[in-house]
């Protein structure tokens, strides 16, 4: 494994299933783990808000017998007060990990560079690797299965999109991504998902139809429409947008029983209806659960050579 995580690009086949059957163990047996990261400090460093991301890795890290410390966009103000350059390598003589939430994927790349300490992605403008990971993770654990599981992710073609392409091509999944015309993913990482699925098998295809996505899909999956940084196109983006929605009908469209995912925060009524959150086929809560889980096996791994 890396010393870093910043892309599910990076992992190999190895490291997806030990980073998955690590989490089984956390999950499951807690206890064993009680102490393990016991005198390591993780900093967070966030210049975006955040529940999920942010309180997981405080929590998981207090639950591994370590400590965080949340450094928020007041703190170090990146590239303003200092150089990243600068700031990396002074984290890097009182932290044991860096948790970094930014705009510019740019500056992850930048920090992981600098610090001699593992860098985690907590989210890019580009990427969400610790999400990626943990919806692969939630829908084995559901399914028992990668290989031939099908999941459709309506909306906008982001860093939580490219993600679950990177996750989806590297474990078997099917991905059918179903955007308005330009707002499809990345090309480059399309690109790279469909070499990643020639060695998996997974059928990756890019649609401008919701329901002919939809179609066949085990798992429907959408986020907001409007990112943390593009709040400015939200009226425009809610047009655009209209039809993209997780709803009754979407879910009747896929002819099967499928489950709903979200990477959360949702905006209800916008991406997905209240009520296809709250019904019986949505496991929107266990997936952000799986945060917590996911990322403990993370750090566990990262930090493993100094933690042993
Ligand atoms: N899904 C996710 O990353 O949520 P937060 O933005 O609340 O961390
Ligand atoms: N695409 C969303 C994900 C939030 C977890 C954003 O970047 O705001």
């Amino acid at each position: 494994m890396h010393k870093d995580l910043i892309s599910i690009k990076d992992l190999s086949g190895q490291d997806l299933h030990a980073i998955f059957s690590l989490t089984d163990t956390l999950k499951h047996e807690p206890q064993k783990f009680a102490h393990r990261l016991q005198g390591k400090t993780l900093a967070l460093v966030f210049e975006k808000p955040s529940n999920r991301t942010y309180v997981s890795f405080q929590v998981g890290m207090y639950q591994l017998g370590g400590n965080s410390i949340y450094l928020g966009p007041e703190h170090i103000k990146l590239g303003v007060r200092e150089t990243i350059h600068d700031a990396a390598r002074t984290l890097s003589r009182y932290v044991d990990a860096i948790v970094l939430r930014t705009f510019a994927h740019q500056v992850v790349l930048d920090m992981a560079k600098y610090a001699e300490v593992p860098v985690i992605n907590g989210l890019s403008d580009l990427l969400h690797p610790c999400q990626g990971l943990t919806d692969i993770y939630t829908i084995k654990e559901r399914l028992g299965r990668t290989k031939g599981v099908t999941l459709a992710y309506i909306g906008d073609g982001n860093n939580v999109c490219h993600s679950l392409l990177h996750g989806c091509a590297k474990t078997g999944v099917n991905l059918h991504v179903a955007t308005p015309k330009g707002y499809e993913p990345d090309a480059k990482i399309v690109q790279e998902s469909l070499h990643f699925a020639r060695s998996t098998g997974a059928k990756i295809k890019l649609f401008h139809d919701p329901k002919k996505a939809a179609l066949g899909a085990d798992v429907l999956y959408t986020d907001v429409w409007a990112s943390m940084g593009q709040e400015k196109e939200a009226e425009k983006r809610k047009k655009t947008f209209k039809e993209f929605q997780i709803n009754k009908k979407l879910l009747e469209a896929t002819g099967k029983r499928t489950m709903i995912m979200h990477c959360l925060p949702a905006h209800r009524e916008e991406e997905i209806t209240g009520e296809a959150i709250d019904s019986a086929n949505s496991i929107v809560f266990d997936q952000a659960e799986n945060r917590l889980h996911v990322q403990k096996a993370v750090l566990i791994t990262l930090m493993r050579d100094k933690a042993l």
